[in-house]
């Protein structure tokens, strides 16, 4: 048990960490307002040379097919969707935060990218079933940020991860999430929600981060977005979009039936509509990285 964490080893890991720029966190903050509009989004963009060429260069990337040029960054910006470009702007601005290997998962390079979005377009599917009015992109943001933990615990937990599979399979540990807390001290939830107070998100978003694999504690305003982001997770791991040795070891948590109307088949709809979003996203985002380089 010589491996275990403390939140001051995480908080000093968490420090070093790249900041976000400020445009990156002012989208955020717009993104978690019910009100803000497309040009809220444009305005904080164009005044950023780099980030308007990715965002042109994307949008005029072969994927989308276009047959004129998109030179302006409204018409870029209202074709691409707002997701997308919360996308590459964060893929931007982190470094290569989101595309490390987890060694303490045994994950591939970029397989917590691409989790992350597979994760982001299936919560903000999920939002259109939702029982009471929600908002659909601050699911996706949601989604998107849920497992932003594990870049910081990824490297204190590979010294016990070998161990977790096992307390799962012996039953020791309820599942993943458990085998964290027992083995290391703390869980990559908790360890995301001291990152997002550090990066000062919105407050639903750290709610979401902290709670979504344990949605039913989280606070009952927050909850429906933390049950969003929780099912939005399980779609990745069920479409094998999962980030190493964790997939499919956490528990689904059923007071989902509260907030959203889903059934089966509205499910497969989800995944269905998830893939196709995901592969335009992820093909846009990769040829970028080609153009850059
Ligand atoms: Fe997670
Ligand atoms: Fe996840």
């Amino acid at each position: 048990m010589e491996s275990r964490i403390t939140f001051e080893n995480v908080r000093e890991a968490i420090e070093k960490l790249p900041m976000l720029s400020p445009n990156v966190s002012r989208l955020l903050q717009i993104m978690a307002d019910e009100d803000y509009e497309l040009d809220d989004v444009v305005n904080i963009v164009k005044y950023d040379a780099a980030l308007t060429a990715k965002v042109l260069k994307a949008v005029n990337s072969p994927v989308f097919g276009l047959l004129n040029p998109v030179t302006s960054l409204d018409r870029a910006i209202s074709y691409l969707g707002k997701w997308i470009v919360v996308s590459i702007i964060l893929s931007d601005s982190t470094g290569d935060l989101f595309s490390r290997p987890l060694a303490g998962y045994e994950g591939q390079q970029n397989a917590l990218w691409r989790h992350d979005l597979f994760a982001a377009f299936s919560s903000s599917e999920v939002a259109r079933y939702a029982k009471q009015s929600f908002e659909k992109e601050l699911a996706f943001t949601a989604g998107l940020l849920h497992d932003i933990g594990k870049y910081v615990f990824a490297p204190f937990w590979k010294q016990a991860s070998g161990e977790a599979l096992g307390r799962i399979e012996e039953g020791s540990v309820a599942d993943y999430l458990a085998a964290e807390r027992v083995l290391a001290g703390l869980d990559h939830a908790q360890v995301g929600y001291e990152m997002a107070r550090y990066w000062e998100f919105p407050e639903p978003l750290q709610q979401a981060i902290l709670y979504h694999h344990t949605p039913e504690q989280a606070p009952e305003r927050f909850r429906a977005l933390a049950y969003a982001a929780h099912l939005g997770d399980m779609c990745a791991m069920m479409a094998g979009c999962d980030t190493g040795n964790d997939g499919m070891q956490y528990q689904l948590d059923n007071g989902y039936i509260e907030y959203f109307e889903l059934t089966s088949e509205s499910l497969a709809q989800i995944l269905l509509e998830t893939e196709i979003q995901f592969k335009q996203a992820i093909s846009s985002l990769s040829l970028e990285e080609e153009v850059d380089k």
